[in-house]
């Protein structure tokens, strides 16, 4: 099986990070897959952002956890990026998995709990995805090893992947030990080794940030599952090509 392109956080080379128009474009441009980033605000709202803090792709200043989903869509989610993208806000779980339901993409949502415990972001993730009927389509990912525990605790309907970029030990062990039904792995950290290690639990490897050409062929060379990258529209020309 070829390697699935996965537009990271949308196709994010060339739009705001983890918007809509971001989201917009990388189906535009025939991403196969979707990875975006969630968080609970004060108020315990799914939203789409990748720092904590909301300084460094809006017009605000604080962390996600400590603004109310009205203060969030306040922000400007656009602009740092290009004027022409003033106004784009940052959306909600909900509204990303309502544009998403009749379109063929496969979605990761990555719940960014590695460094602040928002205790019930699996169940509420896990519950919207669910009520989008999209579990087939959907992979949860996250750094946090007891995210992962949590989230095959919840049940077996929607797939979890552990991240990491840790080089100690065998991320395919470590994975499959948590009940991992993926690995999610930095560029770095990917050899023929653990893609044979991968082979032989059939656990699905997808790598993380790929944007170079030499590296995205050897990710197809390898025969992972699947790439994460913020040009969609490279990979899947050299996709297309190799
Ligand atoms: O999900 C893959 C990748 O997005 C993980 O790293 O920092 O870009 O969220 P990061
Ligand atoms: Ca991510």
């Amino acid at each position: 099986m070829k390697t699935a392109i996965f537009a990271h956080r949308g196709a994010s080379g060339y739009a705001p990070e983890n918007t809509m128009p971001a989201f917009q474009l990388a189906y535009e441009l025939g991403a196969e897959g979707i990875e975006t980033d969630v968080q609970l605000t004060k108020d315990g709202i799914p939203v789409l952002v990748h720092d904590e803090q909301v300084k460094r792709t809006t017009d605000g200043r604080g962390f996600i956890k400590n603004l109310t989903f009205e203060e969030v869509r306040r922000l400007d989610a656009g602009s740092w990026f290009s004027r022409k993208f003033t106004g784009t806000v940052i959306p909600s779980l909900e509204e990303f998995l309502e544009w998403a339901v009749d379109k063929p993409l496969y979605l990761n949502i990555e719940l960014k709990n590695n460094k602040i415990d928002y205790s019930n972001l699996e169940a509420i993730v896990y519950d919207t995805v669910l009520r989008f009927g999209l579990q087939k389509h959907c992979t949860l990912s996250t750094f946090n090893e007891e995210s992962v525990k949590k989230i095959k605790r919840i049940g077996n309907s929607i797939s979890a992947a552990l991240l990491t970029s840790r080089a100690e030990g065998n991320p395919v062990t470590k994975a499959a030990k948590l009940g991992a039904d993926a690995l999610h792995i930095k560029y770095r950290l990917l050899g023929s080794n653990v893609m044979m290690h991968a082979d032989k639990q059939q656990m699905p490897v997808r790598v993380y940030t790929v944007n170079k050409k030499v590296h995205m062929l050897q990710c197809m060379k390898l025969k992972a599952d699947g790439i994460f990258t913020d040009l969609p529209d490279k990979a899947l020309e050299y996709k297309n090509t190799y």
